[in-house]
């Protein structure tokens, strides 16, 4: 089975820099910008997903719209609600299967390098949280992420095969958001 990893914000291409700079706090843009910005860090990879996905390959995705939508939420800025949050984002190749790694904002601030970034600390990640939660529909699944690395792998990895199965069986035509 062919496979292959993205992650967003891909911190490596010209949108993904200036990403990276903003959450290491090294330069400041406003919250409707950088909400633009990350979009257009997915719409870059967009045509690259899409044919992978034509020939055959599971994209294994750690992160997408959905952090877009739920993080922008969050921040609760008059104007930036989830449908606006959603917009630039439409169109984009959807995931066949969702996973939502929970874990409370007190056990991941235990977590290494917690609170360096832009984003990380408790009262957000409870607001991000909930985000998350308003948004999620019955294809989500969430799983529990408080436990040690090996049985959240084996929990998604069982969870995804059979996706992957359902998929390489036919007939789960590839979807756009939203
Ligand atoms: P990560 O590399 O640790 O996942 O960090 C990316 C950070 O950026 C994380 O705090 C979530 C946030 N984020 C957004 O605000 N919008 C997005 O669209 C994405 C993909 C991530
Ligand atoms: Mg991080």
């Amino acid at each position: 089975m062919a496979a292959e990893l993205l992650r967003f914000p891909d911190r490596t291409s010209a949108t993904g820099k200036e990403i990276d700079a903003y959450l290491r706090k090294e330069v400041e843009l406003s919250d409707e910008g950088v909400h633009q910005l990350f979009s257009r860090n997915r719409w870059e990879k967009a045509a690259e997903m899409r044919e992978l996905l034509l020939g055959g390959t599971t994209l294994v995705v750690d992160r997408y719209a959905h952090s877009g939508v739920a993080f922008s939420a969050a921040k609760d800025v008059p104007g930036m609600d989830v449908e606006w949050c959603r917009a630039p984002d439409a169109g984009l190749p959807a995931p066949d299967a969702l996973f939502l790694l929970q874990i409370s904002p007190e056990a991941a601030a235990t977590r290494g390098g917690f609170g360096e970034e832009r984003y990380e600390t408790s009262d957000f990640q409870k607001a991000v949280a909930e985000q998350f939660l308003s948004l999620r529909d019955d294809t989500w699944r969430v799983v529990e992420a408080a436990r040690p690395i090996e049985a959240v792998h084996a929990e998604i990895s069982e969870l995804a095969l059979a996706e992957v199965g359902r998929c390489q069986a036919g007939g789960v035509p590839l979807r756009d958001l939203w």
